[in-house]
């Protein structure tokens, strides 16, 4: 494959699972897995974006994590009030925005998130979503309720009610994902993106979050760059990546 051929996905989606199993075959505390997970995500991400992606989403905890044990979240929400302004990195002017549902959420989780994003609004050259709190179904029903109040104000016309207006009603419009990636052999995608996964092409490595290196993603790439998207066409490439 010649090199100005290969294709590098404009949105990445990271489903980052296996930090429990990480940590129970090292003979561990699972919490110690997430403190591994986040290590590397640190890394990953800059990585991400220095292959030139565009905007990189993250599943870091869906609303259904809170039925965890109250020590496994109590670290969890500890680890994200310390180091969400850690993926601050000057490097890849990224915006970090966050996706999900801020209700019930402590002072210091909502001000760990505000702190971040207010840090990085104004980066241009990349997005980071870190869905957090987040559920695929409530993204939808909670862009379907602003589409309603939206038309019941006279801001939209139901008409012009299309897919790339509703995607805009999203959590902060972030649009279709080209490769979704998630670790640790599970092949499922737990309500994460529904909308925006549509056409995503999917990859199931069964390497576990932790130990999920750069050398990784470029076999991501790699099997991303095989693949045939036709977006319901007979060989039809919607965009160019
Ligand atoms: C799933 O693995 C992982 C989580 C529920 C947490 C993911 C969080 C991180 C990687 C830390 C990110 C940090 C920041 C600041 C965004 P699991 O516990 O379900 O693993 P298992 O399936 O092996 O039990």
């Amino acid at each position: 494959m010649l090199d100005n051929d290969y294709k590098i996905p404009s949105h990445v989606a990271i489903i980052l699972d296996g930090n429990g199993r990480w940590a129970t075959k090292r003979g561990l505390k699972r919490s110690m897995g997430h403190k591994e997970g986040f290590e590397t995500l640190k890394n990953i991400s800059n990585y991400i974006f220095s292959k030139g992606v565009k905007i990189l989403s993250v599943f870091a905890f869906s609303t259904e994590n809170f039925k965890r044990d109250k020590e496994e979240v109590d670290y969890l929400m500890n680890l994200f009030i310390k180091n969400f302004k850690k993926l601050i990195n000057k490097k890849n002017d990224a915006k970090i925005v966050f996706s999900g549902r801020r209700d019930n959420l402590s002072k210091e989780i909502l001000d760990a998130i505000e702190e971040t994003e207010e840090k990085t609004k104004n980066n241009k050259s990349h997005i980071f979503n870190i869905c957090f709190n987040y559920g695929g179904r409530a993204d939808i029903i909670d862009a379907t309720k602003k589409i309603v109040d939206d038309c019941q104000k006279g801001k939209l016309d139901i008409n012009n009610l299309t897919e790339d207006v509703y995607t805009q009603y999203l959590y902060n419009g972030i649009p279709d994902i080209d490769l979704l990636i998630r670790t640790s052999g599970e092949v499922r995608i737990s309500n994460f993106m529904l909308y925006q996964a549509a056409y995503a092409e999917m990859y199931f490595p069964s390497t576990l979050f932790p130990d999920f290196s750069n050398d990784d993603f470029d076999l991501a790439l790699d099997v991303y760059n095989k693949r045939n998207r036709r977006f319901g066409g007979i060989n039809y490439e919607k965009k160019n990546n």
